[in-house]
């Protein structure tokens, strides 16, 4: 198969998540994706998005879209029965292995859960390899909290904490940001952490992390910027000099924190 060539996916189940976010079931039969890799969704008229595989088991892959403008914009009125059309998997994968034998740490934000959804039910699968395995997510406020079933099957099987930053009558947890959770929890310095969620969550997070000794080759970052050929040609998605889409989307911290700590690189 050619790189940019399009393979056909059945919307099988359409889940709102809330206002501006849907999870879909898609039928479709992909090379081999794993955990951190994405795929590329082409609209008719509209253009592509890249968008993370969420799950994938035999055939059915998971994906959860954030209405933002036009390719994400279908997905606004896409119905059960609806033929798509996709190409991928693309980019690299979360290295668990790395943190075999230690903590693994995950921490998502926002629609970032999307992206460790996956890594997460990989690690739950294997969690007998960790020593600990702690997982911190943070949510804007109660209408924008993913997954709420899944959260709960997670909640039983690690440690897995929530929080809001916005109070809400319904959510008796805790309100503020996911820096606080990073904060109360205890880690060893060899703990190995994967993170997705928006750049600042990122580098406030870094912060706490080095001041708890955390190396940063012991960080993992799902970096999320512009796209159009997603196999490292047209140069769209670089950060310094890597090419998101094929050295990435997951990068070892210690790797980009020069580009992405300098504005315009
Ligand atoms: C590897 C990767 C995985 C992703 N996974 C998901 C996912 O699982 N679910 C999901 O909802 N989204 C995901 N995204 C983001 C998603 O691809 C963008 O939101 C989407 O491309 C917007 O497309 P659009 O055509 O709807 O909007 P556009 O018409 O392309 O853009 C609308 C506005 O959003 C801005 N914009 C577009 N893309 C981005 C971006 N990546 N970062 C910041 N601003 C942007 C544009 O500049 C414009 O202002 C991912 C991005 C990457 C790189
Ligand atoms: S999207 Fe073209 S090089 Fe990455």
């Amino acid at each position: 198969m050619k790189p940019y060539d399009l393979t056909e996916g059945k919307i099988l189940k359409v889940y709102r998540e809330n206002y501006n976010t849907v999870t879909v079931n898609v039928e479709v039969n992909l090379n081999n994706p794993k955990p951190g890799q994405f795929v590329m969704f082409y609209a008719i008229g509209r253009g592509e998005a890249p968008i993370t595989i969420a799950d994938y088991r035999d055939g059915f892959m998971v994906n959860t879209i954030r209405i933002v403008r036009d390719v994400t914009g279908y997905f606004d009125r896409v119905r059960e029965g609806d033929v798509i059309h996709l190409r991928g998997p693309y980019g690299n994968l979360w290295p668990t292995n790395k943190a075999f034998g230690k903590d693994i740490i995950v921490v998502s934000g926002g629609l970032g859960l999307a992206a460790t959804r996956w890594l997460l039910e990989e690690v739950i699968k294997q969690k007998h390899r960790f020593k600990n395995v702690i997982s911190l997510y943070g949510a804007k406020s109660y209408d924008d909290i993913l997954y709420r079933e899944k959260i709960g099957e997670w909640e039983k099987e690690i440690d897995f904490r929530t929080i809001l930053n916005i109070k809400n009558e319904m959510w008796k947890g805790k309100v503020g940001l996911i820096t606080d959770l990073v904060k109360e929890i205890e880690i060893d310095k060899d703990s190995v952490v994967f993170m997705c969620g928006p750049d600042p969550m990122v580098n406030a997070v870094i912060e706490i992390l080095k001041s708890k000794d955390i190396k940063k080759e012991n960080i993992y970052v799902s970096l999320e910027r512009h796209m159009k050929c997603a196999v490292g040609t047209c140069g769209h998605c670089m950060i310094g000099p890597y090419f998101v889409c094929k050295d990435g989307p997951v990068f070892n911290y210690k790797d980009i924190e020069y580009f992405y700590t300098k504005k315009g690189v």
